[in-house]
Formats: C-alpha cells, sequence, structure tokens
C-alpha cells in the first residue's frame, strides 16, 4: 500500500490493454513532477502500454519545463490556446488517444495512479466504462474535505440519478474503450463532468466502479467554480432531453406552465390590490403569465432556440397559447356534453380541458413557435 492506502500489485499484468492517459491540466507544474513519476514507476512495475496526453490550456507557470525535466517520451504535452476549459481539452485529448482505452484523470494527484491497472482489468472483464469512484463500497474521500464539498457533491451526484445509477457519475477519473466514441453521438459536456456525458450518451450499461481514495489536492488550488456548478445544471437539462427526448421537454414545459398558474393568480392579487377593475386585472394577469411562460420556455425548456428572434416568437407564443385556451375551452365543454354527470364536478372537465390545452400548447411550441431544434 501507499501512503494514499492504493494498493500498487507487484505482480506483471500482461493481459492488461494499452492505454492514453489524458489529463487536463491548468496550472499544475507543481503536480506534474511527482504525477509523472508515479505514471513511471507504475509503467514500469506493471509492464504498462502506457502513454499520457497532458491538454495544458497554456499555463505559462512552469509546466512545458517541467515536463520536459522528465524527458519521457511517452509524455506529450499540448499546449492549447483556443476553445479553453477543462472538458474541450478533455475532448480533444480523446482525438489525440491512441492506444484501445482512454483513461481521464486529473492532475493534482487527487486520484490515484496506481489504480489504473484494476481500471484497466475491469475494461478487460467486459466493462464498457469505469470509473474510479470516492462513493463505491471502499472508497473514501480526504477527511479534510469540508462539509460543504461534500454536500455539493452528494446533492450532484443525487441530481444525475435519473440518468444513470452509478455511485459515482460525477468523478474526472474514468477509462473506456476507445471504440466507444467511434459510435458516440456528438459529445457537448457544458461544465466538466465529462464522464457523465460520455457514460449517458454511449449508452454504457456494464459500468464498474474501481472504490478510490479521493486524496486532498497536492498543491494548487481547485479551478471549479461556483459557474461550472451552474453549468452542470444546464448539462443535466441536455441530457434530459437527449435521454428522455418529448418527456423531458413536456415536463419541463408543464412545470414552467406550473409556475404560471402561480404567477397568474400572484399577479392578479396584486393587480386587484391597485384598484384595477376586476375584467382588465383578469386579462393582465392572464397576459403577465404568458410572458412570464414565453421567457422561461425560450430560456430553458427550448434554450436551443433562443437565436430566433425574441419579438416573433413571443408573437406566435401568444396566438399559440390563445388556440390553446380554445381547445382547453372546446375539451372541457366537450367532456360535459358527452358525460352530463359532469355537469355537477365542472372541474373534472377543466382538468380534461387543461391537460389537452397544455398538449396543445406544447405541441405548438416546440413545433412551430420555437421551430423544433434539438440540443446537442
Ligand atoms: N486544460 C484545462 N483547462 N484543464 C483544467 C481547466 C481548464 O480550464 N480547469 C481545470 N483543469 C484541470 C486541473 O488542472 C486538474 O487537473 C483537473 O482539471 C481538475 O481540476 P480541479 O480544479 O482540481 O477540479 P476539482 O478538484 O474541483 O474537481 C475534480 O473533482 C470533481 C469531483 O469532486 C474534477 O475531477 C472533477 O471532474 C470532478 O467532478
Ligand atoms: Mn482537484
Amino acid at each position: 500500500m501507499d501512503s494514499d492506502g492504493n494498493s500498487l500489485k507487484n505482480s506483471p499484468s500482461p493481459a492488461l490493454p494499452g492505454v492514453s492517459v489524458v489529463v487536463p491540466t491548468y496550472r499544475e507544474a507543481a503536480n506534474l513532477p511527482e504525477l509523472l513519476a508515479r505514471l513511471d514507476q507504475l509503467r514500469r512495475a506493471q509492464a504498462l502500454d502506457l502513454d499520457v496526453f497532458l491538454m495544458d490550456d497554456d499555463s505559462r507557470d512552469g509546466t512545458q519545463e517541467a515536463v520536459a525535466r522528465a524527458g519521457l517520451d511517452w509524455v506529450r504535452l499540448v499546449v492549447r490556446t483556443a476553445n479553453r476549459g477543462l472538458s474541450a481539452a478533455v475532448m480533444d485529448g480523446f482525438h489525440l488517444a491512441d492506444k484501445p482505452v482512454v483513461l481521464v484523470m486529473d492532475a493534482d494527484l487527487s486520484h490515484p495512479p496506481e489504480k489504473i491497472p484494476e481500471m484497466l482489468a475491469a475494461l478487460a472483464d467486459g466493462a464498457d466504462f469505469v470509473i474510479g469512484s470516492r462513493y463505491a463500497p471502499g472508497g473514501t474521500t480526504a477527511e479534510d474535505w469540508g462539509f460543504l464539498r461534500w454536500v455539493n457533491s452528494r446533492a450532484a451526484t443525487l441530481l444525475a440519478r435519473p440518468f444513470t445509477r452509478v455511485k459515482d457519475p460525477m468523478s474526472g477519473f474514468f477509462a473506456f474503450p476507445r471504440a466507444l466514441l467511434d459510435a458516440a453521438p456528438p459529445l457537448n459536456a457544458v461544465g466538466y463532468k465529462i464522464g457523465l456525458e460520455v457514460l449517458v450518451k454511449c449508452r454504457c450499461r456494464r459500468v464498474a466502479e474501481v472504490p478510490i481514495h479521493f486524496a486532498q489536492r497536492h498543491r494548487g488550488e481547485s479551478k471549479l467554480s461556483l459557474r461550472e456548478q451552474l453549468l452542470y445544471l444546464k448539462h443535466l437539462r441536455r441530457l434530459a432531453v437527449f435521454k428522455y427526448g418529448h418527456l423531458a421537454h413536456f415536463s419541463q414545459f408543464a412545470a414552467v406552465g406550473f409556475l404560471g398558474t402561480l404567477v397568474n393568480l400572484a399577479a392578479l392579487t396584486a393587480y386587484d390590490a391597485a384598484g384595477v377593475p376586476l375584467q382588465a386585472a383578469l386579462a393582465l394577469a392572464i397576459f403577465t403569465a404568458m410572458l412570464f411562460n414565453f421567457v422561461l420556455n425560450r430560456q430553458i425548456t427550448f434554450a436551443e432556440s433562443r437565436g430566433g428572434s425574441a419579438l416573433k416568437q413571443l408573437g406566435a407564443f401568444i396566438a399559440a397559447c390563445s388556440v390553446g385556451a380554445a381547445v382547453n375551452w372546446a375539451v372541457a365543454m366537450g367532456a360535459i356534453r358527452a358525460w352530463p354527470a359532469l355537469e355537477r364536478l365542472p372541474q373534472a372537465a377543466a382538468v380534461l380541458g387543461i391537460l389537452a390545452g397544455l398538449t396543445f400548447n406544447y405541441l405548438a411550441s416546440r413545433y412551430w413557435v420555437f421551430g423544433g431544434r434539438r440540443p446537442r
């Protein structure tokens, strides 16, 4: 066992597949000597066929010198100047990776390189994705992980539940057969959960989790900000549309509609209190709710269509909702006509009407107002 509690088997592993290790780096010069030394040791001890792509966003902190000093011909430093960012760097690394297995890990020694053979073994055993996992049985995180970071990490993990049952989908330490990428739909990770992106988009089924001890970052500080965390929500939304299609769009639309109802009631209360005559207040409240729904649907539900003219879209949305209201009314009336008993329970007829109106509004919004574009 090494100091991190991650064991280094010393029996040679002839059956392990070759691996390209992709390491995104930004200002990690201080960590590179130890990272490369540990990878070098592992490579020799296990006779691994392993190369490394350091995907650096032009750190200018001595990274180039540190790599040169290490003098390892299986390490390639790629200095990126365009399209910066963690996910973009990793995806560029995917294109360069030339071994049968692609593995991604951080440079800050949070991820123990000594676990790589175990991860490769899992792939050799038939897994199509393997995670260096903090939350699988036996996995741990550094003790000095603050409570906030722990809660944050757990909440993020919980939000990924609809997409995958794995214990640590947020991990930045993962590997998969390179061939997976050939059949992959376009990858596009907003934020930094690129592992989750591959896991979901490539529809990996046999996922293995190798427990690791997630160590405290060796040197320097984390680059992941609150902004990245918010981008994660965006990423989840895209994954939802990818995985659940209509259902995801529709539930977002319905959720917006529900909020819109509350806005409608609140606005009505406010206009009424301000002394607006009731007839006008009712109409104004409906209009306010429509505006609210429009903004949210344009920003969230159909975010991929934000490129279009807002004014045109607003006009179309109002027209669509007006027809939707007529559909709502007609269905409720039709239901009462078909089942006269409903006359004593018009609310039940109204619910049918609301559902029909909602479905109409949704279809019109998706295919007409917002032009039916799909996120990637
Ligand atoms: N090229 C490039 N560009 N690399 C970057 C950038 C960037 O903009 N931002 C960060 N990196 C590199 C860092 O140098 C490091 O090697 C790795 O990406 C992870 O960055 P950290 O700043 O150490 O992130 P973290 O410790 O907060 O997050 C890690 O743990 C999370 C789970 O708790 C990452 O592994 C996440 O992917 C993981 O979800
Ligand atoms: Mn880190």
